[in-house]
Parts: C-alpha cells; sequence; structure tokens
C-alpha cells in the first residue's frame, strides 16, 4: 500500500453525537487545526448501522465520511463485529462465545463473538457488504479496519461452544487423518488419555483436560487459524466490492493469537500501543517494551505499519492512570515512526459523556476544547509529523540482527511443566532485546519461519519448541557464516511437543552436550566469571558438556562449579554461541555489547549512549535518525559526526543535547557544519 503522508488522527464517534450538529461542526474544525488527515469510523457502530436485523441505515456515516473528506481528512472504515447489537444476541444466542467452563457468555460488552457460528458469520457477511458497496460512493475510504482487536475479550480469546468443538475435530481429521497418529502425536496413553472416537475430543479446559500439551497446542493453533478464517471471511465479503488494503488491530504480543500467521490475511499491518509511562520513575523498562512491540510489528512484513490507537494522555482501564507528563506524548508517539509506523493514531477524537470509557484519554475532553495542554500536544504531533513526512514516508528500518519471538514456542514453553512453572519467555526475551535498545542497534523481531540468511545474528532464547526443519536452517545459516545465539532450555520439543531423544536438535552446531537443568531457588543463585566480570545467574542453570566448543565462562559455585554456563562453537563458517543460564541484566548488556565490536555493528551515530538514550533509524534516500531521551531531564549524546535536524533545520557538530523527553529527527550531513 502506498501512501504519500504520514497518518495523524484515530477513532471518531460521530455516532454518539449525531444529535448534537453543533459538536459535530466542531469536531472538524477542531481536527483541523491539531493537524488531524485521517479518522476511523465505524467500530462499534453496528446497533446504529443495522438498528434491527436487516434494516439498514448507513446515511448518518456517509454524510460525515463526505464531510471529513471535503475538510481533507481520510476515513479508515471499520467493520463493526467488534460490538454486537442486542437484537442480534437476543434472537440468535449462538453467536455469542462459550467459555472454557462451558457456559455462554451473556450479552454485553464487546469482542465476544464466536467467529466459527454460522448465523454470525451470515450476519457479519450482510454489513459487512453494504458497507463495502457504499465505499464506492466515497473517495474519502482509504482503508478497511477489520472488526476491532479480535480476540481480546479478556479471557482466553477462545470461544469452546459446539460448533467450535465440531470445527476443532475436523481440523484435527485434517491435519492427523488417522486417531493413531493423533493418539501417537499427543502421547496419550500416558494417564490413559488414549481417544477411541473424534468425539471425545473437546477443546482443554480447567475442569476438563488441560494437561495433554500436544491437545493444548492444538487447541491454541486451531483457535489462530478459526480466528484467522473469520478475519478471511470478513475480507471476502468484503472484497465482493471494494478492492481498498484491509487490516485489523493487533494488540502488543497477545499470547491467544499467533500474529504470524493471522498478518498473512491483511495488506498492512496496524496496532494499538499503551505503554503504562510513568509507572516507575525509570521509563526505560516501558520504552524496551514499546520498541520491542513496534519493531515486531514492522518486522512481520518488513515494512511500515500504522499505529492504529495510542492514548493522546491516559488510558482509563488499569488501577491508576497516570497522564503522560508534557513531552511524552510526542516522545512516544516518535517512538513508534521511529522503529516503523507511518502514522500516529489516537484512541480517542472525543470523551463520550457515559459508559465505560468516559474518562479514557481523547484529544477534546468534555470540557475546554481547543484549549488544554493536550490538544496542544496533539497539534505539535501533527505539524512535526507534516514537517518530516516527505523524508519519512517511504524509508524502513532495515535492522541487520533478528530475534526469535514464536508463538507456538510461547504457548509450549509456558506449558511445558518443567524446570519452573513460572517461566516467562516474554519477561527473558526483554532481557536480550534490552541490551539492543541500550546501544541504539535495531533488532527485527521474527518467528522460526523467517528467512535467516538475511541476518548477521540472530539469537533465539528459549527457544524449547522447533518447528520442522528448524534445525536444519538454522544448521545452514551458520555453516554459511551467520552468528546465532541461544540459550538454557531450547531445542527440547519437536513441532508436536514430544521432546527430543537422543541428541540436541542442534548439539553439533552448538558444540555442546546437554545433561540437566537446575532451577535454584534465590538462596542459590550461581554466578560466572566473564572476562574478568563477575555477572548473576537467574533461574535456570543448565548444566551442559562442552563437546568442541571454547568456554567463555563456567559456573562458580554448587555442585556443578567449573561446569560451562557460556559456550562459543564455530561452525562452518559462522559461530554459534550457547548460553546456559539466565543472567541478570548488566550480562546481556556486556555480552552482546562485545560480539556487537567484534562483527562492527554499532549505532547510526557511532556513540556510547548514556542510559535512557536510545536510537532507531529508518533507511530510505537519506537515513533517518531517530534519537529517543527517555530520561525526563537534558541528555547529551557525544557523536563524531554533523547532523541535521530534520524537522527544524538546526545543524549538531559532536555533542548533541537532547531536552527531557525529547527525540530529534535526524538526518547526516556531508561537510562541515559552518562551512
Ligand atoms: C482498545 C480498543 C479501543 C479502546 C482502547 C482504550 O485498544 O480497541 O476501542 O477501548 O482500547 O484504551
Ligand atoms: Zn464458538
Amino acid at each position: 500500500m502506498k501512501w504519500n503522508k504520514m497518518l495523524h488522527g484515530g477513532d471518531y464517534n460521530p455516532e454518539q453525537w449525531l444529535d448534537r450538529p453543533d459538536i459535530l461542526a466542531e469536531d472538524i474544525a477542531l481536527m483541523k487545526k491539531a493537524g488531524i488527515n485521517c479518522m476511523t469510523l465505524g467500530v462499534f457502530s453496528w446497533s446504529m448501522l443495522e438498528p434491527e436485523e436487516g434494516v439498514y441505515r448507513l446515511q448518518w456515516l456517509e454524510d460525515i465520511i463526505d464531510r471529513l473528506y471535503e475538510a481533507g481528512i481520510s476515513t479508515i472504515l471499520a467493520t463493526p463485529t467488534g460490538g454486537l447489537p442486542h437484537w442480534l444476541t437476543k434472537d440468535f444466542p449462538e453467536v455469542m462465545q462459550v467459555r472454557e467452563d462451558g457456559g455462554r457468555n451473556l450479552p454485553g460488552k464487546r469482542h465476544n463473538f464466536c467467529y466459527t457460528s454460522k448465523k454470525m458469520r451470515e450476519r457479519t457477511k450482510e454489513i459487512d457488504g453494504k458497507l463495502a458497496e457504499m465505499s464506492l460512493r466515497h473517495p474519502g475510504i482509504i482503508l478497511w479496519h477489520i472488526s476491532n482487536e479480535l480476540g481480546g475479550n479478556f479471557a482466553d480469546g477462545a470461544c469452546h461452544c459446539d460448533e467450535c468443538q465440531r470445527a476443532f475435530r475436523e481440523w484435527l481429521k485434517r491435519k492427523y487423518g488417522t486417531l493413531q497418529e493423533l493418539n501417537k502425536a499427543w502421547w496419550t496413553t500416558f494417564w490413559s488419555r488414549r481417544y477411541t472416537d473424534w468425539e471425545q475430543i473437546h477443546s482443554p479446559t480447567p475442569g476438563g483436560e488441560c494437561l495433554v500439551h500436544g491437545l493444548n497446542l492444538d487447541w491454541r493453533r486451531f483457535v489462530t487459524c478459526q480466528m484467522t478464517d473469520f478475519l478471511r471471511w470478513e475480507k471476502a465479503a468484503l472484497r465482493e466490492y471494494s478492492s481498498l488494503p484491509v487490516t485489523t488491530n493487533f494488540m502488543y504480543f497477545f499470547k491467544p493469537l499467533d500474529y504470524c500467521e493471522m498478518q498473512k490475511e491483511v495488506d498492512v499491518i496496524s496496532w494499538d500501543s499503551y505503554p503504562f509511562w510513568h509507572k516507575e520513575k525509570d521509563e526505560v523498562p516501558m520504552a524496551v517494551k514499546a520498541a520491542a512491540y513496534h519493531s515486531m510489528m514492522r518486522s512481520m512484513k518488513k515494512k511500515p505499519f500504522l499505529l492504529m490507537e495510542s492514548t493522546p494522555s491516559a488510558v482509563s482501564w488499569r488501577n491508576c492512570n497516570p497522564l503522560k507528563r508534557p513531552g511524552m506524548h510526542m516522545l512516544s508517539s516518535m517512538q513508534a515512526v521511529a522503529y516503523g509506523s507511518n502514522t500516529v493514531q489516537y484512541f480517542q477524537w472525543r470523551k463520550g459523556r457515559g459508559a465505560f470509557e468516559k474518562f479514557h484519554g481523547a484529544v477534546l475532553d468534555h470540557k475546554n476544547g481547543e484549549n488544554t495542554r493536550t490538544f496542544r500536544e496533539v497539534a505539535e504531533v501533527g505539524l512535526r509529523l507534516a514537517k518530516t513526512q516527505k523524508q519519512i514516508v517511504g524509508s524502513c528500518n532495515r535492522a541487520e540482527i533478528a530475534m526469535i519471538f514464536d508463538w507456538e514456542n510461547w504457548w509450549a514453553l509456558e506449558d511445558a511443566a518443567g524446570p519452573r512453572l513460572d517461566i516467562n519467555y516474554k519477561r527473558v526475551f526483554l532481557k536480550h532485546y534490552r541490551a539492543f535498545w541500550e546501544m541504539g542497534i535495531d533488532v527485527d523481531i521474527v518467528n522460526m519461519d523467517g528467512e535467516l540468511k538475511d541476518y548477521r545474528m540472530v539469537i533465539a532464547p528459549l527457544n524449547y519448541l522447533y518447528k520442522k526443519g528448524y534445525a536444519d536452517k538454522v544448521e545452514r545459516y551458520v555453516e554459511s557464516g551467520g552468528v546465532y545465539v541461544t540459550t538454557c532450555f531450547s531445542g527440547i520439543v519437536d513441532e508436536n511437543d514430544l521432546c527430543f531423544i537422543g541428541e540436541h536438535p542442534l548439539g553439533k552446531v552448538l558444540g555442546i552436550r546437554s545433561e540437566e537443568i537446575d532451577a535454584p531457588g534465590e538462596e542459590f543463585r550461581n554466578l560466572v566469571d566473564f572476562h574478568g566480570k563477575w555477572y548473576n545467574t537467574g533461574e535456570l542453570c543448565e548444566i551442559v558438556h562442552n563437546e568442541n566448543g571454547q568456554t567463555l565462562a563456567a559456573y562458580e559455585k554448587e555442585y556443578y562449579a567449573g561446569s560451562p554456563a557460556v559456550i562459543k562453537n564455530e561452525f562452518g563458517r559462522g559461530n554459534a554461541y550457547y548460553l546456559a543460564a539466565e543472567f541478570e541484566q548488566v550480562f546481556y548488556n556486556d555480552f552482546y555489547g562485545g560480539l556487537m565490536e567484534e562483527m562492527g555493528i554499532e549505532n547510526p551515530l557511532s556513540a556510547k549512549l548514556p542510559y535512557g538514550v536510545t536510537i532507531s533509524e529508518r533507511k530510505g534516500e537519506r537515513d533517518i535518525i531517530f534519537l529517543q531521551n527517555f530520561r525526563d531531564e537534558n541528555m547529551e549524546v557525544e557523536t563524531a559526526g554533523r547532523y541535521e535536524e530534520t524537522d527544524t533545520g538546526m545543524l549538531w557538530e559532536g555533542k548533541i543535547t537532547l531536552g527531557a523527553f525529547e527525540c530529534k529527527i535526524l538526518q547526516r550531513m556531508e561537510g562541515k557544519v559552518n562551512e
């Protein structure tokens, strides 16, 4: 999809104000003042678009789309399936989800539909078709926004109704062919769990079967598959009339749905980002998390994505909802752009007067119109996007390093009942990622299916499950010169969650033989000496034998004192590193820092960054460097080059001074500043 501008806008709910034409007129006037060029309409409008089954009222929506268009504002049009109208749930309860306890949800809230239900699909097709047909008359519409945050009903995102159970069994039949194959893959002889009839198979539930890991894993795959099928269904309904691109708004690393699979159905990735800024004085952990999420959204298609929602001030759904401090709105908006977003969109344009989101941050509050700090800060973002869009819009980050984050691994790992029940994939993953954030080096985040040879280094923390063909791919990658880093509790099970027997599937490449894994309690924590510095190990310590490599660090304590904790193995033209333990953060910073030095990879300013400051770079005709300060105080960065601020034209040579929560957008200059 090609847009020649950065989009700035957000969720707009004029249907809540149809009896207030003065407000609707004010909306458009203020949108212009805020530098807004794109609004998302219709996200939860079903009951206003189809007040009774088969009775459609689209005119109000059409009028608003046209009025926005006349004001130079495009529309992202949502399909309304995120919120079910009462007539639908009353007449057809089967459209609502059944929870894992077997009870059907009652009407209400949102994101509460069964993605398999024939009735749900039938009504969806009708309303989506009507919208798509209407869209042909309105050039203001530029993109379809399918449903809303699919799976986001605050439970496990899955429906356990009879229709879904039947679909699950069909899915399993297609996958395994025979029950014999299924029993083998799920290891059902354990605890007498063998299935003798397909009808005996039921989705995992806490009150029933939930300890057969193969079943759990397949159920999660099925849920993604079925939700993706629903997405495809909506897309097909739109495609009957409209060829506009489609997206659906994702959420962070959302465990119930494998976004790497779902993204294949959309033309452009979009997501909703709500970092908990000002949770603590140190903003770095949150900045790291947000950067990782943005990076993953970009890496899925290796293209710019859309920040579909963010709050202009505070959210209203956490226990404590601090306002964004002055400067944070600009910084967090620019952070999204820095990692590849071509939009800054908000939830929400205007606070409603009632119900659950009446206090959720918005560009416009209940009072004060444009005369607020939030409005002014939003308008500043609009201005800045307009000033820099020519340089930014066609550019994208191009990382030389990839980290593997894979949903199937996530599901299996945290289900494993292994050395710890509380293994937290995301937490450990983010420690590795953070080392690069602190250095200001971009990283792509991809799953195991991705092409590895595009990268100089691939990092796979806690890579417990190996998908089919993965070990071979890694072997070829390292053999032909790649650098591969992996950790304890990797290469344990195959794609069916069955343990590998015999050797570690990458034993040769890693140069190790793994024997056992310890989960030491707090008082038994170990430490290692790595290049003359002491580092604490964390929750997992694997005891491995160095078969072929070089031991770079060994455990200091316990009966396994002296056994290797960090091993490097040269394999073919590449190198593999095995981190046998989990470590404290500073170890990762130093370990990857050393590797970057060896490999000659540095951040775009070739600068040593002070704590809290980071860089991300979008490559284009001219590279755009985003220098971000997440500290609430001025910071200095020593560089050796000359840079121009893209939006202000200000020149910097050598030392660059950043204000509190400032993001500078820089381009490299030739020649001397004062020439
Ligand atoms: C989600 C939803 C929005 C809104 C925001 C509030 O992202 O998609 O409709 O509820 O949360 O933060
Ligand atoms: Zn269902």
